[in-house]
């Protein structure tokens, strides 16, 4: 179980799409699972966004993916509240402050959403969030390095993990 998170526009997606290919693995929109399995709790009106249940969410993620063959990657701003203790490494997706507000504005988010973002990226609360939980950590930083050139330096760390821990294989 592969855990991709970080603050939206950090790179997230784009990292995840990469790395399931290169793995050949299942990747899962975690927002989405949420949006469907009805986990977004309450509508934050001022924020205009969804707060998300994070214990029932951990508890239907467990279910969903604990059951599937290979290696899964799981992709949000919500991916780390899956249980540390069934994954094998969380990476944390990171990008520079003017990179964030720029891929973010190109998305014609209102400003107050932006500056929110942005705050959080100062303030690591992914980051920081995901450490409490336990994960094991990977900062990938995505401002001067394509999508594809850190899904290769995931895949040596991921192999140095499963070396040191002797679980599971990946294809060569
Ligand atoms: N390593 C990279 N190098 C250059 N551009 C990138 C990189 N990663 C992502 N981008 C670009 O930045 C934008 C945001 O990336 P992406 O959608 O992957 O972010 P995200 O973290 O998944 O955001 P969200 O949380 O909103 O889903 C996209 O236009 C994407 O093409
Ligand atoms: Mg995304």
């Amino acid at each position: 179980m592969i855990v991709v998170t970080g603050t939206p526009g950090s790179g997230k997606t784009a990292f995840a799409r990469e790395l399931s290919l290169l793995l050949r693995a299942k990747y899962l929109d975690v927002n989405a699972f949420a949006r469907k399995a009805g986990l977004f709790s309450e509508y934050d009106a001022r924020r205009r966004t969804w707060e998300v249940d994070s214990s029932r969410l951990a508890k239907a993620l467990r279910k969903a993916v604990l059951g599937l063959k290979g290696d899964v990657v799981l992709d949000s701003h919500i991916s780390h509240f899956f249980p540390s203790r069934y994954a094998d490494i969380c990476f944390v997706l990171r990008a520079d402050l003017k990179t964030i507000y720029k891929r973010l504005k190109a998305r014609h988010w209102p400003s107050h959403k932006v500056s929110e973002n942005l705050e959080a990226e100062i303030f690591e609360v992914i980051l920081t969030e995901a450490r409490q939980l336990g994960h094991k950590v990977q900062v990938l930083d995505s401002s001067r390095r394509s999508a594809g050139s850190l899904a290769r330096q995931a895949i040596k760390n991921i192999r140095l993990i499963r070396k040191n821990t002797g679980s599971g294989s990946l294809p060569n």
